[in-house]
């Protein structure tokens, strides 16, 4: 089986006063198909910048990082933009939908860059939002007319419309209350168990963490401890 992710003495340093920051130091890493990890860690301890590397959206400094068994470091940029479309669907905090335009169109954003035609854009993106749990009344509305929950699940439907390998959510619950944060937590364990998806997820809230089978902490840009969840998902059932 080819793992998902795999990464081997990953580093990324960042110049700082004349001097390198290691912001990832020397990570080795692997994800396999079908796991929901999360990645705990004290804020700057590498978190977002591990992510954005295996996001494709920055590149290593030194050490190997394989998504599907691809080196991405021998790919061009027109060849990373297809890797990251074809293989990667991203949620952050802050939703990042663009504003005055549609929860569809929203849903439908990159199956346009992937040349899918209108009407099977339309036809996915509506499947999408009522995977997610938007009920169709709400297709048609804009970002700023719906609640923090209802913009990230549209965010959650436009990672999931080119069926993606690997979901990367960071901070996905960061900007939105306890009870919505754990509505959407059911919602990405029944895309890891009913639909297989392979997340790797960002929170520093453990009862958020805890909805994931496996939690891996980094400090200082290294993994310092990297658990599986007894009775993921079920764990935190008891403290809500
Ligand atoms: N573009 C950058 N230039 C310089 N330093 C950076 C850059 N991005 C991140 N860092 C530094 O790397 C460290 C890790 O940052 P980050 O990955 O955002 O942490 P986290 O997501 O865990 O809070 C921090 O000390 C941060 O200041
Ligand atoms: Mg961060």
């Amino acid at each position: 089986m080819t793992p998902t992710v795999q990464t081997r003495d990953l580093s990324r340093l960042f110049p700082t006063g004349g001097e390198l920051f290691a912001a990832i130091d020397k990570v080795t890493f692997v994800l396999n198909p079908g796991e929901f990890t999360a990645i705990m860690g004290p804020s700057g301890s590498g978190k977002s910048t591990f992510m954005n590397v295996i996001g494709c959206l920055d590149r290593a400094t030194s050490g190997t990082y394989l998504l599907e068994g691809t080196n991405v470091a021998n790919l061009n940029s027109n060849q990373i933009a297809d890797l990251r479309r074809a293989k990667l669907g991203f949620i952050f905090q802050q939703y990042n939908l663009l504003p005055r335009t549609s929860a569809l169109e929203n849903a439908e954003l990159p199956m346009v860059y992937a040349g899918v035609s209108a009407g099977e854009r339309r036809k996915r993106a509506r499947r999408a939002l009522i995977d997610v749990g938007l009920d169709e009344r709400h297709h048609r509305s804009m970002p700023s007319e719906l609640s923090g929950g209802q913009q990230q699940r549209v965010a959650i439907a436009r990672a999931l419309v080119n069926a993606p390998s690997l979901i990367l959510a960071d901070e996905p619950t960061g900007a939105l209350d306890s009870k919505t944060s754990h509505d959407l937590m059911e919602l990405f364990l029944h895309l890891n168990r009913e639909r297989g998806m392979t997340i790797l997820m960002v929170t520093h809230e453990l009862d958020i963490a805890l909805y994931a089978q496996r939690i891996v902490s980094f400090l200082d840009g290294r993994i310092v401890k990297d658990e599986p969840v007894p009775r993921a998902g079920v764990a935190t059932a008891g403290t809500r």
